[in-house]
C-alpha cells in the first residue's frame, strides 16, 4: 500500500464537517467490513469529535453494524474515567454508552496505575487485537491542537518520531506542555498511527488555522500533526473558520 497523499474536505461549519466524518466513518466501515470480519476504531479525543460521536449514535446508528467494532483511543488524559477531562467519558457519554455495546468491544486507556505501567498495559492490548494484521488501526480518528500536536503528540522530539520499525514503542507515557491542565498523558506514538489503514483529522475553529496551515501547506516537521501518515488514505474534515478559505467546498 502507498502511502496516502492528505485528501482535505471543506465545510461551513462543525456540523456540517461533522456529518461529512459521520458519512466517512460509514464509508470506511462498509468498506473494511467486506474483507474482513472486525473493524478496529482508534477514538479521537478533545472536543471536536464529540458532534460527530453523537451523530454515529443518532442519525447514523444503524448505518454501521456496531457489534463488528472495537473501539480504542489515541490517546487520554491521565484522569480517573470518570473525570470531566477523559476522553474516555467524553466517548462513553456521547457514543458508547448510547449504542448500549459489549464491554469486550471497549478497550481503554489504562489510568489506573503509574504512567509507564499503563502505557505497557496498553501497548499489549493493542498488539493483541492488531495481532495477524500489517495494520493497526482501521481508521483513527485525530484532533489538532492549535500548537500542531495530535493525540498526545507535542512534539517532534516525542518518543517515536522516525520510522515505523517493528520494536518501536507504540504507546508512550508522555507529559503535556505546561499550558495543559493536564499534563500527565498516555498516546499512542507515531510508529503506530502511521500503521493505520485510514486516519481522519476533523479540526474545526479560526484557533487551529495557523496550525492547519502549518500542516497542509508546509509540512513543518515542528507540528507533530505533520508526521502523520496512513497506508491508505488520510482525509481532512476542516471548517472554512480554520482552513481560512471563505467558501465550503
Ligand atoms: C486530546 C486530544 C488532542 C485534541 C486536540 C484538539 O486528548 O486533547 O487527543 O489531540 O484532539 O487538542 O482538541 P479540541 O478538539 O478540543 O480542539
Amino acid at each position: 500500500m502507498t502511502p496516502s497523499v492528505p485528501v482535505v474536505h471543506l465545510h461551513a461549519d462543525l456540523e456540517a464537517l461533522s456529518r461529512a466524518a459521520a458519512d466517512h466513518v460509514v464509508a470506511v466501515v462498509e468498506a473494511v467490513l467486506e474483507e474482513q470480519e472486525r473493524f478496529v476504531l482508534a477514538l479521537g479525543g478533545g472536543g471536536t469529535p464529540r458532534r460527530l460521536y453523537e451523530l454515529l449514535a443518532g442519525p447514523y446508528r444503524s448505518r454501521i453494524p456496531w457489534p463488528r467494532l472495537v473501539f480504542c483511543w489515541g490517546d487520554e488524559r491521565f484522569v480517573p474515567p470518570d473525570h470531566p477531562a477523559s476522553n474516555y467519558r467524553m466517548a462513553r457519554e456521547t457514543l458508547l454508552d448510547p449504542l448500549v455495546l459489549s464491554p469486550a468491544q471497549i478497550f481503554p486507556i489504562p489510568t489506573d496505575r503509574p504512567p509507564p505501567a499503563a502505557a505497557a498495559a496498553y501497548e499489549a492490548t493493542l498488539r493483541r487485537l492488531c495481532a495477524g494484521r500489517t495494520t493497526t488501526f482501521d481508521l483513527a480518528l485525530l484532533g489538532l491542537g492549535d500548537d500542531g500536536h495530535t493525540a498526545s503528540l507535542f512534539s517532534e522530539e516525542e518518543p517515536s518520531a522516525g520510522s515505523g520499525e517493528e520494536s518501536a514503542p507504540w504507546v508512550a507515557a508522555v507529559t503535556a506542555p505546561p499550558r495543559y491542565e493536564v499534563r500527565d498523558r498516555l498516546t499512542v506514538t507515531l510508529p503506530a498511527l502511521n500503521r493505520s489503514r485510514q486516519v481522519a483529522f476533523l479540526v474545526a475553529g479560526a484557533d487551529k488555522r495557523p496550525a492547519l496551515r502549518g500542516v497542509l501547506d508546509r509540512q513543518d516537521p515542528a507540528l507533530p500533526a505533520a508526521h502523520v501518515r496512513a497506508r491508505e488514505a488520510l482525509t481532512w474534515f476542516v471548517d472554512t473558520a480554520a482552513h481560512g478559505e471563505d467558501d465550503a467546498g
